[in-house]
């Protein structure tokens, strides 16, 4: 008998014997309220189709569903709801820029496997490409760098850009339509320095900034110590704020190296007046100040795992673990948080398939087996940065069929996860990618040998590796 293909695997599917030709004229659909927000129940006979879900955004995964049923399909009952309750992909579109035509097609994959969450990474040293009608200078002088030098992508000309308030509205809404929430990302007070180069006063020293122009990690990150960093940063959030309507906002907080820290008196001066004892408090301190600020509007924060490192940052934020070794983000979820899995080795997408293979991807379980209740990870994410990604082709080739894996970990319980599976139906489900015009990565691609892995792994590092000439 046929089975049906979809992608996330549904939770509870029942074959109730033959199959039928689906009329989409015939299809009745319910908002029941005593079911979850995300629950539906999809029913297909010979005489029609109905969705029962507990909202609109439930009926609309029913509709997904059924689109992936294709026209003749069994006689089912299919009763589902999700895993995990933040099912997200992860944007970077600093180090390059992603059209809004682009990015669309990037949510309407999403939307297709019941994705919740597009995370949009704005702000890092090679650019600020928010655009801040409180403060101008930080979007026109923060968001041209002079030249790229990302390994094999290096140019000489300038590059740069930003997205308009109304062209981030346009993905917002666009995101709105298919139930996905976008979190931005303003990242601090780290990976700051096109935001310095604008504002070079909110640096420790006051020394110009230069836009960085290749990957790092720069000793160069917002004063904690100066007031004006704060009204500046309130003043892009309060624009942010205007902008996007989620819950939610991503503050960053990643690689923020102690260096200026520890050699300037304002920030020395401001650990006295807090009584804090060193530079990663200072840092907990400055967390929880943007914490608060967004709390004042009613929103809440979501930070890197090195924000956890102070030990004093506040419960309420979700700490968005990506390479934790002390496993804080576990301990910070035993003890009242709520955290989400964007694992380096298994969901980082830029990285090639030499190193993290799609199996590899789909087998993990975001749940630490140390973490004591499943409720307090919200979810996965699935990040592709684009160091080393300058067109659309390469970042799909890179981006499915993992982040499409990950959307499967978001959606369908552990006990009906089957990787074999899933890469037989991706083979199915990629038509609707290429409906949307995205070509994914060759199933030959997916898994390469260990010897493969290795020569793919080593080839992708040295072609990172900076250029003589
Ligand atoms: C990160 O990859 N620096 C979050
Ligand atoms: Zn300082």
């Amino acid at each position: 008998m046929k089975r049906i293909d979809v992608i996330p695997m549904p939770n509870k599917v029942e074959y109730l014997g033959g199959e039928t030709k689906i009329d989409p004229q015939n299809l009745s659909v319910t908002v029941c309220d005593t079911m979850d927000e995300e629950e539906y129940i999809l029913v297909v006979e010979k005489d029609g189709v109905k969705i029962t879900g507990g909202s609109e955004k439930a009926v609309f995964y029913g509709r997904q569903t059924l689109r992936q049923l294709g026209e003749v399909c069994p006689c089912v009952r299919i009763e589902d709801k999700p895993s995990f309750r933040y099912r997200g992909f992860m944007l970077d579109t600093v180090r390059h820029i992603f059209s809004i035509e682009d990015t669309k097609k990037l949510i309407d994959a999403a939307a297709s496997v019941k994705m919740n969450v597009m995370h949009w990474h704005l702000t890092d040293d090679q650019g600020f490409r928010i655009y801040s009608s409180r403060r101008p200078d930080a979007t026109f002088k923060g968001s041209v760098r002079k030249s790229s030098d990302f390994g094999r992508l290096k140019e000489s000309g300038e590059y740069g850009g930003y997205f308009t308030a109304e062209e981030m509205k346009e993905i917002v809404d666009y995101c709105a339509e298919r139930y996905i929430t976008v979190i931005p990302e303003f990242d601090v007070p780290g990976h700051s320095s096109a935001l310095l180069h604008a504002y070079p006063e909110l640096s420790c020293k006051g020394e110009p900034v230069e836009i960085k122009t290749s990957q790092g990690i720069y000793d160069d990150i917002l004063c904690a110590g100066k007031d004006k960093t704060f009204d500046v940063i309130f003043d892009i959030l309060s624009d942010i704020l205007e902008i996007f309507p989620s819950e939610y906002i991503h503050i960053g907080g990643d690689e923020a190296p102690k260096k200026r820290w520890q050699e300037c008196p304002d920030c020395q001066k401001r650990m006295q007046k807090e009584g804090l004892r060193d530079e990663e408090t200072l840092q907990g301190w400055f967390t929880n100040k943007i914490v608060e600020f967004l709390k004042s509007k009613g929103r809440k924060a979501i930070v890197w795992n090195e924000s956890l490192n102070s030990g004093v940052t506040d419960r309420s934020v979700t700490v968005q673990m990506w390479m934790d070794k002390k496993k804080l983000s576990v301990d910070f979820a035993n003890d009242g948080g709520v955290m989400i899995n964007s694992d380096f080795f298994h969901y980082y997408c830029d990285y090639p398939y030499g190193m993290t293979p799609l199996i590899k991807t789909y087998n993990y379980n975001p749940v630490h087996r140390k973490i004591k209740d499943k409720n307090t990870v919200a979810g996965v994410e699935a990040p592709i940065w684009t160091e080393y990604i300058n067109n659309f082709e390469h970042l799909c080739h890179m981006f499915f069929p993992r982040v499409t894996a990950v959307a499967e970990t978001g959606w369908t319980e552990e006990k009906n996860k089957d990787a074999a599976d899933f890469q037989r139906r991706f083979r199915i489900y990629s038509d609707i990618l290429k409906e949307i015009g995205i070509t994914p990565a060759q199933p030959e691609e997916w898994n390469p040998s260990v010897f493969d892995r290795a020569v793919k792994t080593v080839k992708f590092f040295s072609g990172i590796a900076k250029r003589k000439n």
